[in-house]
This record gives C-alpha cells, structure tokens and sequence, in this order.
C-alpha cells in the first residue's frame, strides 16, 4: 500500500499504512487556519436593517427579536452615527407609521415616517454610509399586503406599481442612496427606475428584492413592522420548491436595470444564493432574515447554542456561497466580532 497513487495524483498510502496527506495539518494552529481561510466576511460587506416608529418617545423592543428595537427618530440617528463608526457598509431602513390604510398613503407622504427617517439619517451620516430605504407597502397597509388590492381582494400589480413609483420619488427627495423594491410585484424594477429618472432621480440606485420566498421565517418581521397581515403572500413571493425560477426574475430584474440583487432569506435558499451569484453581473446581496434571527436568538438565550460562534458561521456560510454583502439585524455585533477575532 505504502507509497500508492490515487487517480487524482495525492500520494494517500504514507509509512506503514498511514497517511501521507493529511488536511489536519493546516488546521493545528489558529494562524494556520486563518491563513487557509478562503471566505470572511467584513464589516464593510454588512447592511443592517433598522426600523423606525412614528409617534414613539422610547425605542420599543420587538420582542420576537431580542436585541432588535423599533426606533425613534432620534434613537436612529444614533444608531446610524455608530453603524458609521463600525466601517458597516449600510443601512436599510424600514417606516412603522402611526396609522394604516388600504392604499398605504403614509408611505408617500413626504412627511411620513420613513421620508423623515431618511433626512435625518442624510443630516447625521451623509455620505459615510450607503443610506437604502425598503420600497414596499405592507408597513403601511391596513391589509398588511406590500400592494393594493383590487374590487375582489386580489393584489392589484399595476395598480401597485403606480404606488411603488410614487413612494420612490418621495424616498429619493428625502435623500435615500439605493431604494429596496422588495414587494415581487412583476415589473417592479423598471417601473420605479423609470419614475425616478422621469424626476431627476437617476444617481438615485435600486436593490432588487430579485429572489424572494414566501417564507415562514419572515414571522417576527411582521410584528417588527406591526403588521396586520391575514393570510399570506403566495400570490407574489417565490413558492419554496422552485430554484429555476430565480433565473427568471434574475434576468428580468438585470433586463429592467437592477444595479444589485438579493436572495431571500439565507439560510435556507444557500443553492438559490450560490446560482444567482454565479449568474449576476452586479452585486449580489442576500438577506438574513428575522427569523432566522429569532432561532438562534431563542436558542442562545436557553444555552443549546454559543450565539456569537453559530453568528459568525452563518455570515461565512453566505460568503462563501458567493454573497457579496449581507443584510443582517447582527450587523453591529458581527462588525464587532469579527474586529476581536481578525
Ligand atoms: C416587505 C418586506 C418583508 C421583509 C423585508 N421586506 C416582509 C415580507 O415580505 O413579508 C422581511 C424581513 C425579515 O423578515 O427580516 N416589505
């Protein structure tokens, strides 16, 4: 045996029967592992989602996210001055207003929450951060759906589009770097792109909610956003058993002038994630979601889990699928993570 080739060259017979390669080798010391490593995720590849509450004088917490608050105006400022400091690469930021209705007129009143959010932000981090605004109606919708709906009930796409062009003039004049169409109505991208370049917004860039499953994962968000959601949003989200169809919305949203793209959520869609990024020309960005959050959360805090260990391994597991950046509410603490541990 001593001495044999395998077929692909690696000598696996060593003296007296034992191996001769042995991959331990590069993992005996931590310098040699950090040597080897072929993925790590940066500060500078993090976006955190952060969100703000009309008519509130105390950030609340939401307590399906522990650690997660909704803001103030003000708590947010601070939030986003600290982002800044952490070298994170953004933030995206999501409106709870004070009141909802059928055609989520908050979300296009220049004065709504998130109109105000932004120019605070602006006046607080300028450029220093890519300052990115979630383009969506369910914040705002008595109904809790992320468009309106027709005389039956049903979402009504062109009738929403029109919203959706609307909210993003009124999120770019705030002052909003990248807006976040994250509603999967169908033409989504060109429509918005069209609106604000029709306005002078043409700096103004679009991340593309391009793969986004209807999920179960998404449950705390809805109670992060205060949303009244009955039934669900399978008539629009991605159904969970199909992968080939991310390609489609990939070529449509590119076609439509999409300057980044997402998958969402992370964990469970790593195939979808590594097929998109092989296929993108631009940026691919994915979401790790509130409940995806909210499982290793729970788990830490009963002891099944070291938090900050199975944090860091999923970040690296998106990297290494081919994620350019991460959304994720551990965007703080991972930036500070990954500062202690090099
Ligand atoms: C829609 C939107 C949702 C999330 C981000 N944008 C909710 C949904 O589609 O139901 C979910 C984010 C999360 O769960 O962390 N505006």
């Amino acid at each position: 045996m001593s001495g044999e080739l395998t077929g692909d060259g690696g000598r696996v017979g060593g003296l007296g029967g034992f191996p001769a390669v042995r991959p331990r080798r590069l993992r005996t010391t931590a310098a040699l592992r950090r040597m080897v490593a072929e993925h790590r995720p940066h500060p500078a590849d993090l976006i955190l989602p952060a969100f703000v509450r009309e008519g509130v004088s105390e950030p609340a917490p939401v307590s399906s996210m522990p650690g997660v608050v909704q803001h103030t105006r003000e708590s947010l400022r601070r939030a986003a001055a600290e982002a800044a400091e952490a070298g994170v690469a953004g933030l995206m930021l999501f409106g709870v207003p004070a009141e909802k209705d059928a055609v989520g007129s908050r979300g296009t009143d220049p004065d709504g929450i998130l109109q105000q959010a932004l120019r605070d932000v602006r006046s607080e981090v300028g450029d220093e951060l890519v300052v990115m605004s979630d383009l969506c109606l369910d914040e705002y919708t008595d109904h809790g759906h992320c468009g309106v709906l027709d005389a039956h009930g049903r979402v009504d796409n062109d009738a929403t589009l029109e919203r959706y062009a609307e909210m993003a003039r009124v999120q770019a004049e705030a002052g909003a770097h990248m807006l976040g169409p994250s509603g999967m109505m169908d033409g989504q991208i060109g429509h918005v792109r069209a609106a604000l370049d029709a306005a002078g917004h043409q700096e103004v860039s679009l991340f593309a909610y391009t793969v986004k499953y209807s999920s179960a994962f998404y449950g705390p968000f809805r109670e992060a956003v205060g949303s009244s959601l009955t039934g669900d949003r399978k008539t629009y989200q991605q159904d969970p058993a199909n992968g080939r169809e991310a390609r489609r919305e990939l070529a449509l949203d590119l076609a439509e002038g999409a300057d980044m793209v997402m998958v969402k959520p992370g964990t469970p869609y790593l195939d979808v994630l590594r097929d998109i990024a092989q296929r993108s020309e631009v940026p691919v960005g994915v979401y790790q979601i509130s409940g995806e959050y909210a499982m290793v959360e729970a788990a830490a805090e009963k002891g099944w889990i070291d938090r900050d260990a199975a944090i860091l391994e999923t970040l690296t597991g998106f990297k290494r699928a081919g994620a350019d950046l991460i959304l994720t509410y551990w965007a703080m603490d991972a930036a500070r993570l990954l500062r202690e541990r090099g």
